[in-house]
């Protein structure tokens, strides 16, 4: 139900339903996409970055907030940390408890490794449970692995890492297999065949989907599965140093416990990072789709210990945030409802976009609209376009909505706005990290015995990634991991453990003049109440 305010643009949007049902505008060539981009994605917003002045990537531009936590102060003095006789010992630690963190963890005790998860929160809470639209592989007749590759290296701008991408899409039939046989209830035909729909940038109907719950639904079954192996989870309790040992191997962390404020010491022959991703640090004011616990620690524990990041400069904004009302502010519209039929249209009810452009397009274009071009709708608090949803029910039948994306229907109907029979207004939403850690298709980085996986990882979807390629390679990544791992701790002799490592980044920041009173890893946004120390 909307207010009086918004009604002259409703109308305009009802009165132009059925025309725009029935048009499509082209998709944009390279080079109007390129300057679109260049205009008003705010990856180009030159004044937003600042250059990293130490550490593995000095000289690399990253957003000013990554900067500051990535050039911040340890939380601990290492002097004052007591190595000797560690609170926990095992052969692989994993740092996050998200789908990434929980699929390592099944791999490496399917490997026979003993494994731990320590978790800031509590095992799921992370963007894999936010997760709405689907999870891409190419399993179907008419498509295969190489179309996905060519779909997603298209969408990436042409700048993931080969070797990465290959894996993610040769791999991703088997983490299908992998999560049905565990029990994710995928939306199926009567046959039992899987329903798939596109995403923007697809070219072939590859998107598998719990409804709108995909990513609860996937989470829901690897947390089930975690605890029912017996694997441990140490929750409330967050890594805030990567523990080497003498030889400069990763050999665990030292974690804080976010209850209590006690520093406890995980031994480890090996260390997997899956800490995901970074939208609470609102980067440039933008608000997020993210789960509370996505501050980017994973970057700042892996570059204090030496490990390089790869596309740090580059965050996906998804164009369908929810813009009104305010209570969901930047909460997240499934692309799903664009695949599903619903056209992006502006105060006029003008089509201003081909509806399944990759979301960095998409992104740029609603931008446009509603910053330069003064056809965005005002909501009170900021500007939004239309995502005309009526058009599911009038394209798809009756109910199409209720039965394929039932959390937008609550989302919205907890408002007085029925999706069925009313358009939505949309914003731009902080989203994903294209960048991170940078990894070998195993897993590991630079750094011996440190491993990266899921949304801390950068280099695998370029400089842009296509929608249900997250889920994807939170589940290839973080079994690939997982093995690794489990296999590099059978043949590694840890030596005698130190920090020395933070000593030394803390020279490097003197030697380059930096002088600040932040501390890293963030933990949690900076207005939570009772954040230990956070800025
Ligand atoms: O729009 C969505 O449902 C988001 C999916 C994704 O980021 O992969």
């Amino acid at each position: 139900m909307y207010s009086e305010k918004f009604q002259a643009s409703l109308k305009a949007v009802e009165a132009a339903r059925a025309a725009n049902i029935a048009y499509t505008p082209d998709r944009m060539t390279a080079d109007e996409k390129d300057k679109l981009l260049a205009t008003y994605h705010p990856d180009y917003r030159a004044d937003q970055f600042e250059t990293l002045k130490v550490g593995p990537n000095k000289g690399e531009k990253v957003p000013r907030e990554l900067a500051a936590m990535l050039e911040a102060n340890a939380r601990i003095k290492p002097e004052d940390i007591d190595l000797s006789n560690p609170d926990y010992d095992t052969d692989v630690l994993v740092i996050g408890g998200g789908g990434a963190g929980s699929s390592a963890a099944i791999e490496a005790d399917n490997a026979g490794a003993k494994v731990m998860i320590v978790t800031k929160l509590r095992i799921g809470d992370a963007n894999t449970m936010m997760a709405e639209g689907g999870i891409q592989a190419a399993d179907k007749p008419n498509d295969s692995p190489a179309i996905h590759f060519v779909d997603a290296y298209g969408g990436g701008h042409f700048a993931a890492k080969k070797e990465l991408l290959y894996k993610l899409v040769t791999e991703a039939p088997d983490a299908i297999k992998w999560l049905n046989e565990l029990g994710v209830e995928f939306d199926k035909a009567p046959d039992g065949t899987m329903i798939t729909t596109h995403g923007g940038g697809t070219s072939r109907k590859r998107m598998h989907a719990a409804k709108d719950y995909s990513g609860a639904e996937i989470m829901r079954t690897l947390r089930d599965e975690v605890l029912n192996r017996g694997i441990p989870v140490i929750d409330f309790t967050a890594a805030i140093e990567i523990i080497k040992d003498e030889d400069g191997k990763a050999a665990g962390a030292v974690l804080l416990n976010m209850e209590t404020g006690d520093i406890l010491i995980a031994k480890a022959k090996t260390v997997i990072i899956a800490t995901g991703g970074a939208g609470r640090m609102h980067y440039q004011g933008f608000p997020t789709s993210n789960h509370y616990g996505a501050t980017a620690d994973g970057l700042v524990l892996g570059y204090r210990a030496g490990a390089k990041l790869l596309y740090a400069d580059t965050l996906q904004y998804h164009p369908t945030g929810a813009a009104y009302p305010e209570q969901i502010f930047g909460a997240l519209v499934t692309e799903k409802v664009r695949s599903l039929g619903a056209k992006l249209v502006n105060c006029n009810g003008e089509v201003f976009m081909h509806p399944l452009e990759t979301r960095d397009v998409a992104a740029a274009s609603i931008i446009r609209e509603c910053d330069d071009r003064g056809n965005g709708v005002d909501t009170g608090t900021g500007l939004g376009v239309w995502l005309d949803t009526p058009m599911i029910e009038a394209i798809g039948g009756e109910g199409t909505i209720e039965k394929r994306i039932p959390a937008m229907m609550r989302m919205f109907g907890k408002y007085g706005i029925d999706i069925r029979k009313e358009p939505i207004l949309v914003y731009p939403t902080l989203h994903y990290q294209n960048g991170g850690l940078d990894i070998t298709p195993d897993g590991m980085t630079g750094v011996e015995n440190l491993f990266v996986a899921g949304e801390a990882v950068g280099g695998i979807h370029g400089r842009n990634r296509l929608m249900g390629n997250s889920l994807l390679d939170v589940i290839v990544f973080g079994r690939n991991a997982g093995i690794h791992a489990a296999e590099k701790a059978k043949e590694t002799e840890t030596g005698a453990l130190t920090l020395e490592h933070v000593n030394a980044f803390a020279k490097e920041l003197k030697d380059a003049g930096i002088e600040t009173d932040l501390v890293s890893p963030k933990l949690l946004p900076t207005y939570t109440h009772g954040n230990p120390k956070h800025q």
